[in-house]
């Protein structure tokens, strides 16, 4: 299983031991998760908190964009080395032509879906894209309960990806924990993004691995 553990719940008031233990523990990607206050119901950080992470972080940053016309954003995101630039399908008016931008900067494509948009919204994109994020809680905060219905979503996606050929990978954001990962695993999904479940834990190293090894 690859792991994306999410900034969102470090410690914003001493960020760089966070990123270290990042840095040296066997996570895939840091999850990076900007809010507008528009798309959804709160603020996190934007470019210049993510310019300084980027500067000491040595895992590929997997940024999630909760932010309405994300399309006009893709410089940025491609000017802090990020790997994946995941946008939300709701808040793409042109859902195509943002994933061919995002592709034209050199960065991987995901689209994310809120967890009241079906995965057949995907049918027409699944072949253009690297990776497809499944919420499986509502976009906005960290700590909230997983929602049950995602496993579906998540065993849905995978069969589309396997009808199509499609080569993108299933992320799943939100009450991920060692038990609802091996739900996840079990249905499908390839990585897992984690904040509480990893920042919240008295050894985050530990916390990492585990869902590292389901
Ligand atoms: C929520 C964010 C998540 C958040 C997950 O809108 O997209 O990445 O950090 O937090 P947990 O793992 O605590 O549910
Ligand atoms: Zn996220």
């Amino acid at each position: 299983m690859k792991v994306s553990p999410s900034l969102l719940s470090a410690d914003f008031s001493n960020l760089s031991p966070d990123i270290e233990m990042i840095n040296n523990s066997q996570a895939d990607y840091l999850h990076l998760d900007v809010m507008d206050g528009v798309f959804v119901p709160n603020i996190s950080f934007g470019f210049p908190i993510m310019k300084a992470v980027s500067k000491i972080c040595t895992k590929p940053l997997d940024v999630h964009l909760m932010i309405v016309e994300p399309q006009n954003w893709i410089t940025q995101v491609r000017d802090l080395g990020a790997e994946i630039m995941n946008v939300h399908q709701e808040a793409c008016l042109h859902l195509h032509r943002t994933v061919q931008a995002i592709h034209d900067a050199g960065m991987k494509a995901g689209v994310t879906i809120c967890p009241a948009t079906p995965v057949n919204t995907l049918v027409d994109i699944i072949e253009d894209v690297d990776l497809v994020l499944i919420m499986s809680v509502n976009p906005g905060f960290g700590g909230q309960p997983f929602i049950k219905h995602s496993l579906k979503k998540v065993r849905e996606l995978r069969e589309l990806i396997s009808s199509t050929g499609s080569k993108a990978l299933i992320e799943v954001d939100g009450g991920v924990n060692l038990t609802t990962g091996k739900l996840l695993a079990d249905a499908g999904a390839d990585i897992l993004v984690a904040g509480s479940y990893v920042f919240g834990n008295e050894n985050p190293d530990d916390a990492i691995n585990s869902l590292k090894n389901l």
